[in-house]
């Protein structure tokens, strides 16, 4: 039976272009929807840009334009990344649409009309000079637990306590500078802790359909509720879904200056993306929606599931509205064992650099889908492990059986493919074929790394195939022509069947390889067929490239730094200026220096534990094992990088750096001195 899918992936944040963790995310679900397009399934694949919120509005206002305006030059940047890696979205649109803003509307309606919709005041800070209420993060002040300056209003870096932004020291807004002035505001909230939504999620969330450790984790959430002010209580809180003006997103109907939370309106976009398509098409939303076949599919990230697995199925299914199948999550993408990538920009891997430099973007897509599994687990980026992935896999298992035989096809059989095949030939190509059910199952179950392990091993038989027939040698010897014909048509008709299992992962190349085999599209179920005696395939062309070193070098090479100054202090060129901005994003801590020892391997490294005032310690690499015993530094205290991301190294996790100063060359010019701070200066203290 044809089934009806509609696919969405998170709709990104238009304050900045897309990062290679985004990129992951959309080739994840285009492989799922190619896979079910080759079966022979319906699917509208849509995604948005998800445009509202204080965060973009003040972002906007930084850059001299209308939110409109900045959201508009965001989305025209989206289209080289999803071309260029072949990701098929049937549609893209955003939350800022006329579609969303009636569909938002109209679902906060039907909540109200359900009784599940309350008002209520509560106190909130006020910027008295930006004439605005302040959001958490736009509130900043003293740590009301450990007096830590500069923290948060939602927790505190330092401590890690958790507090409501009202209970900050001295607090001030990050927008202005003044002092917040507290003022009550209505607001309204979607009761989540109504009887009716509790029933519905605890089944909705527990009853298999979600991936077991996200159910495991949303279960959690029914019993505990980590409040404000860090106390705990029992049960879903209700959930406050209105924001006041100034703020850039969808009016809450009949309540003058009150906007939708972003949250409220974001994954309407959803489904007004999907309206947007369908009117383009002159189909029917309502009709298509109603069709209890339609199956409703999201792809996300692991950091939004409350959203889709809480909020949104409740507000759907309290509107009266279709509630989704399911919710795919998967873990997030790191880079070269980095740090994960910032919500708003990328670290490590620029995805337009990559395209830029002519990398192919199979050869991505390919090493992710080996990477990806069924679970919420997180993925490194590798780049050796990329380059033997693409070069001995797709070059070497795959495409070597096409240039191993097609060269003789043409040249002596006139591309024409040889009938009766029989005997170890025609075992192979039953192998292969038998393999189409479980390689669609696997792939439906977004096992890609598995589904690619078994391709590689169907390759791997037909190389060996290759082998021990040697077509080479045939092609030398007399009276050996049919023997050679039949050879060289195995090949090409179980290179054929590779290509179907491959496609939903490298549509380019299967493109390319349908003009050269002369076929139609590949379909899974072509997979059941051969292409048989007498079809003539074209000339071979090189389907794919090696990748090259200096491709990946390039890759991660940092950009040109500006202009260096004139004066050498030292010896060594000034490092180009910085604001203070950029100064306070290194955590600059005195560390006492609790153990220090030798490493075991390594001449250059000494490992330290150090306290920061944590509460616990942590293990740093130091390259000073030259200059100091470890006894000696026992004790001491110095001063650490302490929000430096963790560093995965030969001899273990290096969590932070210790400070320390030596010439430009230590080879010519040896000598390393550790950062000693003056006496009184305590673990923990903040450095700046
Ligand atoms: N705007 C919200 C989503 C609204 S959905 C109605 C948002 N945007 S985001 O741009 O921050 O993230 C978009 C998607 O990218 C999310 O699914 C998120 O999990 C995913 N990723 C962000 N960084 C990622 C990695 N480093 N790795 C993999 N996916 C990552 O959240
Ligand atoms: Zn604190």
């Amino acid at each position: 039976m044809t089934r009806k899918l509609f696919v969405t992936t998170a709709l990104p944040y238009a304050n900045g272009n897309f990062h290679i963790g985004h990129i992951m995310e959309y080739i994840q679900a285009d492989i799922w929807v190619r896979l079910q397009r080759m079966l022979g399934h319906e699917v509208n694949f849509v995604g948005a840009d998800d445009t509202h919120g204080a965060p973009i509005m003040i972002a906007a206002e930084k850059a001299g334009k209308t939110p409109q305006a900045f959201v508009a030059d965001i989305a025209a940047g989206r289209k080289p990344y999803l071309d260029g890696f072949h990701i098929a979205f049937d549609n893209w649109s955003s939350t800022d649409s006329p579609e969303n803003h009636q569909l938002a509307q109209q679902i906060y309606l039907d909540l109200k009309a359900n009784g599940l919709i309350e008002s209520r005041v509560v106190e909130q800070f006020f910027d008295p000079e930006k004439n605005m209420f302040l959001p958490d993060r736009f509130i900043k002040g003293e740590c009301p637990k450990c007096n830590a300056k500069d923290q948060y209003g939602d927790n505190c870096e330092v401590c890690g306590a958790v507090y409501a932004p009202t209970d900050l020291k001295n607090p001030y807004s990050a927008l202005s500078g003044a002092k917040p002035v507290l003022k009550s505001s209505e607001h309204f909230f979607f009761k989540l802790s109504d009887p009716r939504c509790v029933a519905f999620l605890e089944e909705w969330t527990q009853d298999g359909r979600l991936q077991p450790e996200v159910a495991n984790k949303v279960r959690e959430w029914f019993t505990v509720r980590t409040n404000p002010d860090g106390s705990k209580s029992e049960g879903l809180g209700d959930w406050d879904i209105s924001r006041d003006a100034p703020y850039f997103g969808i009016e809450i109907p009949g309540a003058p200056g009150k906007y939708f939370y972003v949250w409220l309106d974001a994954p309407v976009g959803y489904l007004a993306s999907l309206k947007n398509l369908l009117d383009k098409r002159g189909q029917d939303y309502e009709a298509y929606m109603a069709d209890p076949a339609l199956e409703q599919i999201h792809f996300i990230g692991k950091d939004i599931v409350t959203f889709h697995t809480l909020f949104w199925p409740a507000m759907l299914k309290f509107s009266g509205r279709k509630t989704p199948n399911n919710v795919f999550v998967h873990g997030f993408l790191t880079v070269n064992n980095g740090e994960k990538m910032s919500k708003s920009r990328g670290t490590g891997l620029d995805p337009l650099k990559y395209l830029a430099l002519g990398m192919n973007p199979e050869w991505l897509r390919y090493y992710l889908a080996a990477k990806l599994s069924g679970r919420n687990e997180d993925i490194d980026f590798n780049a050796d492990d990329f380059m033997a992935r693409a070069n001995s896999d797709l070059v070497g298992k795959y495409i070597n059986i096409a240039s191993r035989a097609a060269g003789f096809l043409s040249k002596r059989f006139g591309g024409k493919l040889g009938s009766d095949i029989s005997g170890d030939g025609d075992a192979l190509l039953e192998h292969l074929r038998d393999g189409a059910a479980n390689l669609a199952e696997l792939y439906a179950e977004r096992e890609y790394g598995k589904a690619l392990r078994e391709i590689m091993l169907l390759a791997d038989r037909v190389n060996a195939y290759v082998d021990q027939n040697k077509p080479w040698e045939l092609a030398k010897q007399e009276g050996m022509d049919s023997h050679l014909h039949d050879v060289c048509t195995v090949c090409i008709e179980a290179f054929r069947l590779l290509t179907i299992y491959l496609k939903p992962v490298l549509p380019a190349l299967a493109a390319q390889v349908e003009s050269f085999l002369k076929v139609p599209p590949l379909m899974w179920s072509d997979a059941s067929r051969t292409l048989g005696g007498g079809h003539v395939i074209g000339e071979y062309k090189h389907l794919m490239q090696r990748v090259d070193i200096k491709q990946l070098e390039a890759l991660f090479e940092a950009p040109a730094a500006p202009e260096p100054e004139k004066v050498l202090p030292g010896g060594e060129e000034l490092a180009p200026t910085i604001s203070i901005d950029d100064f306070a994003k290194i955590d600059l801590r005195i560390a006492q220096i609790v153990n220090c020892e030798a490493v075991e391997g390594s001449t250059k490294l000494l490992r330290l534990t150090l306290d920061v005032g944590e509460g616990k310690t942590r293990n740093v690499f130091s390259g000073i094992a030259s200059a100091y015993q470890p006894a000696d530094l026992v004790g001491k205290l110095t001063v650490m990088v302490a929000n430096l991301a963790p560093r995965k190294m030969k001899f273990g996790v290096s969590e932070g750096m210790v400070l320390a100063a030596s010439h430009a060359d230590e080879k010519t010019e040896p000598g390393i001195y550790v950062l000693n701070p003056w006496p009184g200066a305590q673990p923990g203290m903040r450095v700046r």
